[in-house]
């Protein structure tokens, strides 16, 4: 497997998330994202530090366009040049967005690459497991696939999460509920630093 290169080491990511949003639920969200990006690196036998950078960094301009959704993964373009990330990596990132209403720029593009259904798939994974959890007084650590698949049904659960977007995982291969297990997995790996149990 080849190595992608990264400009800044993971910690450097991980300062510059911090510095720019103090939002701990935000940061609860990238975190995920980058636990369950690099389960699935592991698993397809892809390099688990890019796609963990992928996962960690998606976001990044969240904290400027939340309240601006039409620049959504667009404001993101310049930050992530700034740190030195090339077209490739940006590209990745910005493929989130492929598709969604509220970003015309982004609306008529096309997912094309494992990675980037991956993304898409993973971190809007986290919303449910996370609600889940939240709902169980904050227990991933006995979380079942039987469980989350239930939630995953009920439409009236967590409803601004689009179950759409978790299925493009079946993509890149992978089984809904073998996505479930990997990913119940990589959150209750982190489960102490994103204060669940
Ligand atoms: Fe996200």
């Amino acid at each position: 497997m080849k190595k992608e290169n990264l400009p800044i080491t993971r910690n450097e990511a991980f300062e510059i998330l911090r510095e720019m949003n103090q939002n701990d639920f935000d940061m609860t969200h990238y975190l995920e994202s980058e636990a369950i990006m690099k389960a699935l690196a592991k698993k397809l036998g892809k390099d688990e530090d890019y796609w963990g950078m992928v996962g960690l960094l998606h976001d990044v301009d969240w904290h400027s366009t939340k309240t601006d959704l039409k620049n959504h993964c667009i404001h993101c373009v310049e930050i992530l040049r700034e740190h030195g990330f090339d077209d490739h990596f940006i590209e990745i990132v910005q493929s989130h967005a492929y598709g969604h209403d509220a970003v015309p720029e982004l609306r008529e593009h096309t997912r094309l690459h494992a990675i980037e259904h991956s993304l898409v798939a993973a971190e809007t994974l986290t919303g449910l497991i996370y609600t889940y959890a939240l709902m169980r007084d904050g227990r991933v650590s006995d979380m079942t696939v039987k469980g989350l698949k239930k939630k995953f049904k009920d439409k009236n659960f967590a409803k601004g999460v689009d179950r759409e977007l978790i299925t493009e995982i079946e993509e890149v291969g992978i089984e809904l509920g073998e996505f479930f297990e990997l990913a119940i997995n990589a959150v209750r790996g982190i489960k102490h630093e994103i204060g669940l149990k």
